[in-house]
This record gives C-alpha cells, structure tokens and sequence, in this order.
C-alpha cells in the first residue's frame, strides 16, 4: 500500500487544505502526519517542542510518517519540517511527493498568528523567511512535482495537482 500523493511543502502552503480536497475528489481517505503524531502522543506539536525539544519530535514524525507510507493508499500531508530529517527523506524515495510553493507574503497570510506553531515563536514574518530560504532547495530535492500556491485557491491548487499527475 501507498499513498496516491504526499504533499510536502512550508508552513502556509496549504497542505492540510490541498490534500481534503484532493481526498474528496477522489474519494479516498486522508491523513497528516502532525495530527498522527499528536494523537499518538496524546499531546499538542507545541507542548512536545517544549517538553522534549525538537529532535524528539522529529524521531516521532519520521515513526508517523513510516507508519503511514506503510498504511495508507489515500492523500497524506507531511508536517512542514519533516523533509528536514535524513531518515524522513530516504523513507519517501519512490512515492509521489508534491511541494507546494509558496512566497513569504502568502505564507504569512495563511499562517496568521502562527498560534501552535512553535517554530514560529517571536516575529513570524522573519522566522518564515528564514525557513522559507533554508528549506526551499530541500524541497526540491525531494519533490517528484511542484506547484506554486500563491494567490491561488484550493481549487486551482487541486486542480493543477490532478493535471500534473494525470487526471
Ligand atoms: C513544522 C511544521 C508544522 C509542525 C511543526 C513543525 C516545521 O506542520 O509539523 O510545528 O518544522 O515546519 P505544518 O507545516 O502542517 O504547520
């Protein structure tokens, strides 16, 4: 089992969003490996950064994000750092992996107050532009496709994401 698609990409880049859409269109479930790993935990993203920092998080991210490779034949949306892990990369070799791109402008829009997300902790704007240039080129190295998100709906995100792979 795999899954159809894994959308990667920065915070604000509409992954959640995309891959609901994506899933109803087609009719196939949907997961997210944040919400996998808050349920496993039975805590939030931002209490595991402060109880145990953030490499714990990604070993719980990378053990989601096998498990739901493994698993899941639908649409799967990855946290926006999980590209970052060495072990996280490898595991995606072979798997349809769409990034989402997104300018700093709109990311900021989307991501609002950056509230439980605690990479984003202090002036969001500038903590977005930095991940934004440091992960951009990790990105697309990992991504088999890439679609540009700003000022675009998603519908039209959706929509070019069913072209690129297909119909
Ligand atoms: C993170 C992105 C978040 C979440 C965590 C860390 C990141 O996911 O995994 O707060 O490092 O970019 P979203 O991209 O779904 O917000």
């Amino acid at each position: 089992m795999s899954p159809r698609v894994v959308l990667i990409g920065p915070m604000g880049s509409g992954k959640t969003t995309v891959a609901t859409l994506l899933a109803d269109r087609w009719g196939v479930p949907v997961r997210d490996t944040d919400h996998d790993v808050e349920a496993g935990e039975g805590r939030e993203i931002s209490e595991i950064f402060v109880d145990d920092g953030e490499a714990r998080f990604r070993e719980l991210e990378r053990a989601a994000v096998s498990t739901a490779l493994a698993e899941h034949d639908g649409v799967l949306a990855l946290g926006g750092g999980a590209v970052l892990d060495e072990g996280t990369r490898t595991l995606l070799d072979g798997h349809t992996v769409v990034f989402l791109r997104v300018g700093l402008s709109d990311a900021v829009k989307r991501v609002g107050l950056g509230v439980g997300r605690p990479l984003l902790l202090g002036n969001v704007r500038a903590r977005i532009k930095a991940l934004l240039d440091e992960r951009t080129p990790v990105y697309e190295a990992v991504a088999t496709h890439s679609v540009v998100t700003d000022g675009r709906s998603p519908d039209e995100i959706a929509d070019e994401i069913e072209a690129l792979l297909g119909g």
